[in-house]
């Protein structure tokens, strides 16, 4: 895959919230994402102005007919309300919008929406792209494993910036759901085996297609039936456990907790690292009570906004645990 060396790009491909969408580059932006700008013609200091019918189609170039939207196209859900707030940008500016617009917008208006489509998230240190194809719904088919939650975006910035504990370790992930994590740290770490796990069968059928996609060697990467509420497999001897997003449910959370104590028996040198965003807090100190049962140790680890990668809305609380036995 081709990198990206646009802001817009970056956005479009990853369907962030149009509300924080940077249609221009700026000196900031670029160090954020570590990326070189091409000083393409959407710059400010460009001789056009910036809603110019040339810069219109430039966003087109970057967005709409980039080759990776082309192969692995964000929802037709997304990409008309981007179209919408292009026309609502170029038209309050008082420029005229280009007719090529209006025809995607109106083609667009022809679908009926779709119940899958990818979403492709940039990982600047590695000028790569991983693409997952994801649910257009939080939760279907009875399950929340069909979308990307804000835990597992999270928890891969800050394995990105812990990078030496993940080095020639052998990592199994917990409800791995579409599988951003694994595929995040798959690309980026030398890591012995990543072993992505989850229940429900539909989640399982889209993990092995979204590691499939990515291109990840068979052997080193597995995808596994694994149901916290059954007997823990012996065999399995991760010296690292992952999760993000999995204390929800407080009638499995005590399953969890047990699960996460078995991993720890199995191997005593293992530690497991679990991401929560916090939306019931009492939920989250049933979690920290289970864990103190199963005579677990754990501490919160320190985030720095610094590692930040993905685009998404900041304002969620989310905890990483550092859990190991006592
Ligand atoms: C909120 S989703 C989080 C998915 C992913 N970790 C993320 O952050 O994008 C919770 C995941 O836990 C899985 N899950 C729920 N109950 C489970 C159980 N008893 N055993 C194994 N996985 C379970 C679901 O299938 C789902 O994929």
């Amino acid at each position: 895959m081709t990198f990206a060396n646009d802001l817009v790009t970056v956005h479009f491909l990853a369907c962030t919230s149009l509300r924080n969408m940077k249609w221009f580059q700026d000196d900031h932006s670029e160090l954020k994402l570590g990326v070189k700008s091409d000083k393409c013609a959407i710059h400010p200091w460009t001789t056009h102005s910036i809603w110019s019918e040339v810069c219109q189609s430039e966003i087109l170039q970057k967005t709409f007919y980039h080759v990776i939207a082309k192969k692995y196209p964000p929802s037709e859900k997304y990409r008309r309300s981007f179209l919408k707030e292009l026309m609502n940008q170029v038209e309050s500016s008082g420029e005229v919008c280009a007719e090529e617009i209006f025809t995607l917008y109106v083609d667009l208006l022809q679908f009926c929406e779709e119940k899958t489509s990818y979403k492709s998230y940039f990982l600047p240190m590695m000028e790569i792209y991983v693409t997952l194809k994801e649910s257009t719904n939080m939760l279907s088919n009875g399950t929340t494993g069909l979308v990307t939650w804000t835990g597992s975006m999270v928890l891969s910035e800050w394995c990105l910036t812990n990078r030496k504990l993940f080095d020639k370790k052998h990592i199994l992930e917990l409800g791995s759901g579409c599988g951003l994590l694994g595929l995040v740290l798959s690309k980026s770490f030398e890591m012995k085996s990543f072993t992505f796990t989850d229940v429900h069968p539909d989640v399982l059928e889209q993990l092995r297609a979204n590691v499939h996609l990515n291109g990840l060697c068979q052997g080193k990467h597995s995808v596994k039936y694994f149901n916290w509420q059954e007997r823990t497999p012996d065999e399995e001897k991760p010296d690292i456990i992952l999760a993000a997003d999995v204390v929800f449910d407080p009638l499995i959370v005590p399953d969890l907790a047990r699960t996460i104590a078995n991993f720890l028996c199995n191997n005593t040198s293992a530690v497991a690292f679990i991401a929560s965003t916090i939306r019931n807090e009492s939920t989250y100190q049933m979690f920290l009570s289970q864990l103190d049962s199963n005579k677990l140790n754990y501490f919160e680890q320190e985030q720095s906004k610094s590692s930040e990668v993905f685009f998404f809305d900041r304002k969620w609380d989310v905890r990483i645990l550092k859990i190991s036995m006592s």
